[in-house]
Order: C-alpha cells, then sequence, then structure tokens
C-alpha cells in the first residue's frame, strides 16, 4: 500500500512546526538591558521562519522508539503526549536543534563564508545587526542550545547527556563544522572529488539530521538498535536533503526558497549538479530514497512517518 495515503504529511507537519514555535520563542526571550541588540539579532532569524525540520525529526526520533503507528500520529499524539516531564524534555532538545541550525545559517550568510543577503524570505542577519553582532548571535544561539538542554529535569537528565555528546557530534568539528570548513576548503582550491563532495555533506548537512532524530530515540529510551537504525535513516535523509538543496540551488526559485538562487555555481561550490549534473544529482537523491525505505519498511508500520517525510524532502520545492 502506498505509505502516504496512510498518512497526511502536510498537516502532521503544520501541526509539529507548531509544537515547536510554540516553545522555541519562551526559550530565547526579548531581554531588556544593554545586550537588548545580541537578543533581537538571535531572535530575529529564528522568527524569520524556517520549516523546522530538525526539530520535528527530534519529535518523529522519539515517536519511533515508543511505536507510534500512523493513526495515532493523524490523531496529534506523539511521544510527548504520553508523559509531561518526557514532552518538555523532547521539546527542549527540539529546539536547541533548531537554535544550533539557526546559528549555522547566520553564520553560513557571513561575507567570509557564503556571502549571501537573503535567507528565510528576510536580509540575512548581518544586513540588519552587522557582521560583528551576526557572529555573537550565532555564537550565543549555539552556547544557548546546549543550557537549554542542561535544564533537562530528572528523570531525563541522565539520558541528557548522551543528548549533549550525539549534538556535539552532530555539530562540531567532527560533524556540521567539518562540513562547513571543507565546503570552503574546495570552494577555494576550484573543487575536488566526488568523495570530497561526499564528506562534506554527510558533514555539514547530514550529520545534524542525524543527531535530530537520535537524540528523539535517546529521551525516549530507544535501545541500542533503534538508535543505530535512527542515525542511519538520519544520515541518509539528511543527505538527501543536502542533495536537493544543491539541485533547488540550480533550479528552484527566490521566492519559494527565501533565498538567492544560483549562489553555487557563482561560488565555486562543490555539489552534486555542479560536478556530476543535475541527472544524476536526482538519481543519487532517489537511490538514497530507496535506502531510507527499506531500512524503515523492515520496521513496521512505526517506519511509516519517516518514511513519508523521506519522500517529501526527495520531492520538496522549499
Ligand atoms: C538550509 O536548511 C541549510 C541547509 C542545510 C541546506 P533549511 O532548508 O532546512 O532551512 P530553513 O530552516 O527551512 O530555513
Ligand atoms: C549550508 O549549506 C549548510 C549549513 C550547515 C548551514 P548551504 O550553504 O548550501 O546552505 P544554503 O543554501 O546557504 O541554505
Ligand atoms: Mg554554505
Ligand atoms: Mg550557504
Ligand atoms: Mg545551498
Amino acid at each position: 500500500m502506498d505509505s502516504n495515503s496512510l498518512f497526511n504529511l502536510q498537516d502532521y507537519l503544520n501541526r509539529r512546526k507548531g509544537l515547536v514555535d510554540g516553545h522555541l520563542f519562551g526559550y530565547v526571550p526579548p531581554c531588556e538591558g544593554p545586550a537588548s541588540t545580541l537578543f533581537e539579532a538571535m531572535r530575529y532569524t529564528l522568527e524569520a521562519g524556517g520549516k523546522r525540520l530538525r526539530p520535528i525529526c527530534v519529535l518523529a526520533g522519539a515517536d519511533f522508539v515508543m511505536g507510534l503507528e500512523p493513526p495515532e500520529i493523524e490523531r496529534g499524539d506523539w511521544a510527548g503526549s504520553r508523559d509531561p516531564g518526557l514532552a518538555d524534555a523532547l521539546l527542549r532538545a527540539a529546539c536547541a536543534v533548531e537554535m544550533i541550525h539557526t546559528y549555522s545559517l547566520i553564520h553560513d550568510d557571513l561575507p567570509c563564508m557564503d556571502d549571501d543577503d537573503l535567507r528565510r524570505g528576510l536580509a540575512t542577519c548581518h544586513k540588519v545587526y552587522g557582521e560583528a553582532m551576526a557572529l555573537l548571535a550565532g555564537d550565543a544561539l549555539l552556547t544557548h542550545a546546549f543550557f537549554t538542554i542542561g535544564q533537562i529535569g530528572d528523570p531525563f537528565k541522565e539520558r541528557a547527556l548522551d543528548v549533549v555528546r550525539e549534538l556535539a557530534d552532530g555539530s562540531g568539528a567532527e560533524g556540521m563544522v567539518a562540513g562547513q570548513a571543507v565546503d570552503l576548503i574546495s570552494e577555494r582550491m576550484g573543487g575536488g572529488t566526488e568523495s570530497h563532495l561526499e564528506f562534506i555533506h554527510r558533514r555539514k548537512t547530514a550529520a545534524l539530521f542525524r543527531a535530530s532524530l537520535t537524540v528523539g530515540g535517546i529521551l525516549a529510551g530507544g535501545n541500542a538498535h533503534d538508535l543505530e537504525t535512527l542515525r542511519s535513516v538520519g544520515e541518509t535523509v539528511g543527505l538527501i536533503f543536502q542533495v536537493t538543496d544543491d539541485i533547488l540551488d540550480v533550479e528552484g526559485t527566490e521566492e519559494e526558497l527565501g533565498k538567492t538562487t544560483g549562489r553555487d555555481a557563482e561560488l565555486g561550490k562543490l555539489t552534486y549538479p555542479g560536478l556530476l549534473g543535475l541527472e544524476t544529482a536526482r538519481r543519487r537523491s532517489s537511490e538514497l530514497l530507496s535506502k531510507a525505505e527499506d531500512i524503515l519498511q523492515a520496521c513496521g508500520p512505526r517506519g511509516i512517518p519517516l518514511s513519508v517525510l523521506a519522500g517529501k524532502i526527495t520531492q520538496r520545492r522549499n
């Protein structure tokens, strides 16, 4: 049976985005006083919007471990609806992931990196607040993410330590930051091989998707096998996400994406369409989707939401 017919993805995404947004700004409140501009800059790119896919993955990782099936999810159930303590822990972790992602966007757009003027449909953070304040807003969002996780209370406190390790691994020098570094090194060297390209994409984007699904699974008490499944699906979905981002930079529109298109070619970035052509890039994305679907199919009905989400990421227009 077509899994799409079992699961209304758009409703699910809207509801989960609402859940995340309903808490995110509470964890990063406005602040009066001498540092008010810093808080304004932190909130500016958060409030500009975004799909909130990574925090949605945190919640989805927990649902997977708790064995929630499509009819329950359609009713609005989620792992946190079964335990208020778990809900608090999951929402903190989900919003922390969004803070880390948003910091990465603010820094990615800086003139010393991709030098972009448009993000989430608005002027980039440094265009509004200046480069130094944008740099600091990114630093503060990254740090605040770990502060937010540090406030997870008993009985989930012990699991929070594993969450910190997983997220630091996905976003730091073994993960996203390494990918961003090699992205810039390749740009400056004027190219690279397919294995460099995969190195970049696995780290700059896939590692945070991997960590997102996994931390949800950790907080929900997942066993080693479930956590390995989430890591593997998360990394594959993250790769699909970045291959599609590269494709959309070529054939998407500024209106749909809320960011300037054609930048990768202008900057000489190492990308899938740039190195292998659009057709091969599309083929790579559907091969990756089949890999994720195969893993999830073996998990039964609880794998359906993630499988539908992976399909959507392959076909996304923004
Ligand atoms: C953009 O991520 C950065 C990449 C890793 C390609 P998203 O496309 O998820 O950006 P938002 O959060 O929806 O703005
Ligand atoms: C960014 O990749 C990955 C990050 C870790 C932010 P891109 O540079 O392709 O992202 P966009 O296209 O600017 O959103
Ligand atoms: Mg970049
Ligand atoms: Mg960029
Ligand atoms: Mg891009």
